[in-house]
């Protein structure tokens, strides 16, 4: 059985991303997934050892995680659609073409992380959840790293990615120490771009809200009907949804972001997207 995996360790155990070789499967046992060296790989029989008897409950008592067993599902209504997936191509195009590495912080299941790998010599993708990277295990491309591990824990290269992502992680984090955190990882011209949830600001963001309730609907009949007579994804929400570690009282409001990053990452720009989500994207001054 391969070596059980620290809960808050990077795959090699805790080894530095910058030399990080990871355990690799071993082709010769039954079951064993065949993945090449150098991609991080969680057994199954780990995993089920780590889902705690706390019915699911993150580790550090936000949020929940449904899990293999006692996890409480979230129920999926056929007009639910996936509104991180709505903003990947945004996301996306604020990548410049040519990257070599690239940071996906809180990677979940590696629907972005498979979408960065097109556009990246090498996708780092880093999630604390062991569920969420095993399903990541599965459906990422070799080009991507998976690592196990809290993002504000464990060493990143100094200036070693040409661009950070999130996908709805950040408001995971405390802002004051992540940011700089990423900052410094980031190298000098690099891009830091980012979509989390935002505290709900009322009155101030009123219409932007009433607008999210209405068109959520529209949109959400739309794709249902799109996917019924044209056949596609179109947003709809991956198996592992369910399973996704949330947050749903996010601390901050875009306005409260806003200052933490102007303070922070001078020259960045935050706005409010209306799906939920704030957008955050910094260009780190070239030196
Ligand atoms: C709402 S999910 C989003 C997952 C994925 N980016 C997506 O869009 O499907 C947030 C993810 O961030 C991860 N996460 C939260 N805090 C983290 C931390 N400190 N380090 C690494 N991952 C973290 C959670 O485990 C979870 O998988």
């Amino acid at each position: 059985m391969i070596g059980r995996l620290p809960h808050n360790g990077f795959c090699a155990r805790g080894t530095p991303l910058s030399s990080h070789r990871s355990t690799a499967a071993d082709p010769s046992r039954p079951g064993s997934p065949r993945r090449s060296p150098g991609r991080c790989w969680v057994s199954p029989v780990v995993l089920c050892a780590d889902l705690g008897a706390d019915g699911g409950r993150a580790p550090d008592g936000r949020g929940s995680r449904a899990g293999a067993r006692g996890g409480r599902l979230r129920p999926v209504s056929a007009l639910d659609w996936d509104h991180n997936a709505f903003y990947h191509r945004l996301l996306l195009r604020q990548l410049p073409d040519g990257l070599r590495r690239v940071l996906d912080v809180g990677c979940g299941a590696g629907v972005f992380a498979s979408k960065l790998a097109a556009r990246a010599e090498k996708v780092d993708a880093v999630d604390k959840s062991p569920e969420m990277i095993a399903a990541a295990y599965d459906t990422t491309p070799d080009n991507v790293t998976l690592l196990l591990g809290d993002v504000l824990k464990e060493p990143l290269p100094e200036a070693g990615y040409d661009a950070i992502v999130s996908v709805t992680a950040l408001h995971h984090l405390p802002l004051e120490m992540a940011l700089p955190v990423l900052a410094r990882a980031l190298r000098p011209g690099g891009v830091l771009v980012a979509v989390a949830l935002p505290r709900t600001d009322l009155p101030r963001e009123l219409p932007v809200e009433l607008l999210a309730l209405i068109s959520q609907r529209l949109f959400g009949l739309t794709f249902a009907l799109l996917r019924k007579f044209n056949g596609g994804n179109w947003f709809a929400h991956e198996p592992t949804h369910s399973a996704m570690p949330v947050l749903l009282d996010p601390p901050l409001a875009t306005r409260q972001v806003r200052e933490y990053a102007a303070a922070l990452l001078p020259g960045a720009q935050v706005r409010r997207l209306v799906f939920w989500r704030y957008f955050l994207l910094w260009h780190k001054p070239s030196d």
